[in-house]
């Protein structure tokens, strides 16, 4: 390949991994991470943070986990060890340039161009210019002509929720953090934080969750930590309904004839629609299983959509262990209702007479990722390609390239059941683009491809589909990469394998 300086911003997993596919292509990436260590989000994180994938789809293709980890779901300790293991192992620490903070992206270059394809070949191409502030603090600019953007959707811009005049946390006379406060403090701290407090909790995902659980932890009946949510979500006791692995309802090539497929032909578009009572059987069938272990109708928390539709929208949250026996014993206290407001107090729930008095609300009310990656860029116009409002989609044609956006990537922005098999295999498709080997069609027709993914995506994620979800269509989007790749999509041996056994990181270990 023609000796082209590749920048990668960010070394969590999807830095670590687009790091480790430059280099073999013969590149010499740099890669700027602003904190002192690898990891990204696994480098600080609460207390009980565990993987919530099963370890077996959340590993590297080429690197699986040590023997000595026994536990299908390693702790946030194990998870870091093992990257570091990798980032070790692939000898790509010397490529990371730690304490450097990327503060904007600029390019300059030809303003119109039509073809991506020769990015390593003589097309004269620009060059993007980056600013980084170091830990001096001293700011340089550096020279790229290509740009892995890795920096993460889950960290550094909260999502907190507006509130009109009056009635937000400026009324409130305790403390309202964003659970990325609460996260990135020493642990003990974090526990003496709320120790002895009445807690609210906002948001009941998966950051909710388990912040809700150490506080109940910390303070048990005596200070219950009261959690206000808007919406009921499936929540997973377990990875096996009925006995039945989840991957083999969902993350196999059958359960993906019973879906419709952005660009899928006549036939297939035919199977999906005469399967679909199937797809609505199986649904039912996780339901019920959840229904039956958890007291959910007791506590009047079923959701009202469908737990296929949770799935297909990463909504899904594993559950913790004993999560029921604390709302039974009233160390938490789960409180539904559209929109709350402050008072001086605590918070008034909305349809509720009485107030909820507190000393500290946790807002774990999630990311705004778009923002943050919009704002990464210099100019207003690259920003607004990147999402016209806050809530758009990022539109990148198989996940990982703008049309409109010359000699960048974006890694490990759409959400999937596994987001570290889907960085892995993305940055594969983008070294061989740079290689050459992967040639795109022309922008007009990427830029339809997208919007087949973008019409896919509301209809199974509805107004969640600004997270790219690809649970339940992984198959069917790696195909494409691996055509793509001139790899032979089908990984298995034999038909039935390939149809009904589940697919992950290891299925794509080899070209
Ligand atoms: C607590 C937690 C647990 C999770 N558990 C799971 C799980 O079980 N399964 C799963 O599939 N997914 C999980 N996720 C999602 C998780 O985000 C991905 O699995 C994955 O770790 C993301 O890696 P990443 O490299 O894309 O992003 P990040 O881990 O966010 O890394 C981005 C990196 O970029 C750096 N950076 C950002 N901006 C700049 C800048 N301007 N200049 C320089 N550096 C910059 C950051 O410091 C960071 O190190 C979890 C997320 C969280 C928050
Ligand atoms: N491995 C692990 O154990 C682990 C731990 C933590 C996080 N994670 C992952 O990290 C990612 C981020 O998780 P997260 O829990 O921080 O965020 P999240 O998944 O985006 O959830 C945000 C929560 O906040 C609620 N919310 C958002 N805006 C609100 C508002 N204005 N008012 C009230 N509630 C509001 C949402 O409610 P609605 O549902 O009603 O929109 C939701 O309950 C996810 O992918 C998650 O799986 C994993």
């Amino acid at each position: 390949m023609d000796q082209k300086q590749v920048v990668i911003i960010g070394a969590g997993i999807s830095g670590l991994v687009a790091c480790k596919y430059c280099i073999s292509k013969g590149l010499n990436p740099i890669v700027f991470e602003s904190q002192a260590d690898i990891g990204g989000v696994w480098g600080k994180t609460i207390r009980t943070t565990r993987l919530q994938t099963f370890r077996g789809m959340y590993q590297f293709a080429d690197f699986p986990w040590p023997s000595t980890v026994a536990h299908d779901f390693p702790t946030q300790h194990q998870v870091l060890n093992y990257l570091r293991s990798y980032a070790t192992h692939f000898d790509l620490f010397k490529h990371i340039r730690f304490g450097c903070h990327v503060k904007g992206i600029e390019y300059h270059g030809p303003s119109s161009w039509s073809n991506w394809n020769g990015i390593c070949g003589t097309i004269p191409l620009g060059k993007w210019k980056i600013t980084v502030e170091d830990s001096q603090p001293s700011t340089k600019v550096h020279e790229a002509d290509f740009v892995i953007l890795c920096v993460g959707r889950f960290k550094d811009v909260p999502n907190t929720p507006e509130f009109a005049p009056g009635t937000g946390p400026e009324v409130f006379r305790g403390k309202v953090i964003h659970s990325m406060e609460y996260a990135a403090m020493d642990h003990d701290k974090a526990e003496q934080l709320v120790k002895g407090k009445r807690v609210v909790v906002v948001g009941f995902q998966k950051q909710g969750l388990d912040i809700a659980m150490e506080c109940s932890s910390v303070n048990g009946t005596e200070y219950p930590c009261t959690v206000v949510y808007r919406n009921d979500r499936w929540k997973l006791p377990d990875f096996s309904p009925w006995g039945i692995p989840l991957q083999y309802l969902y993350l196999n090539r059958f359960s993906e004839l019973m879906v419709h497929k952005p660009g899928e032909g006549f036939l297939l578009s035919l199977l999906a629609t005469i399967l679909s009572p199937l797809r609505w059987g199986i649904s039912k069938l996780v339901e019920t299983h959840i229904k039956t272990k958890l007291p959910l109708a007791k506590f009047n928390m079923v959701p009202e959509r469908s737990f296929a539709k949770d799935l297909r929208s990463c909504l899904l949250a594993a559950l913790p262990e004993d999560f029921f026996n604390r709302v039974e014993s009233g160390s938490i206290l789960p409180k539904k209702s559209p929109s709350f407001t402050f008072y001086n107090d605590g918070i008034m729930i909305d349809g509720e007479n009485k107030p909820v008095q507190a000393d500290i609300v946790i807002l774990a009310t999630g990311f705004r990722g778009v923002k943050k990656l919009k704002s990464i860029f210099t100019s207003k116009d690259i920003g607004e390609l990147i999402a016209a409002s806050p809530d758009s989609r990022v539109p990148l044609y198989r996940e990982c390239i703008h049309p409109r956006i010359t000699q960048l990537a974006i890694i490990g922005f759409s959400e999937s059941f596994s987001n570290l098999f889907t960085s892995e295999i993305r940055c594969r498709w983008v070294v061989e683009l740079l290689d050459g080997k992967v040639k795109v069609p022309s922008i007009k027709e990427m830029e339809k491809d997208i919007e087949y993914w973008d019409d896919y995506m509301k209809r199974s994620s509805g107004s969640y589909h600004q997270r790219s979800c690809l649970t339940g269509l992984d198959i069917w989007y790696n195909d494409q990469l691996c055509k793509d790749m001139g790899w032979n999509p089908r990984r298995k041996n034999g038909f039935w394998a390939d149809l009904f056994q589940p697919y992950g990181p290891m299925d794509y270990a080899n070209p």
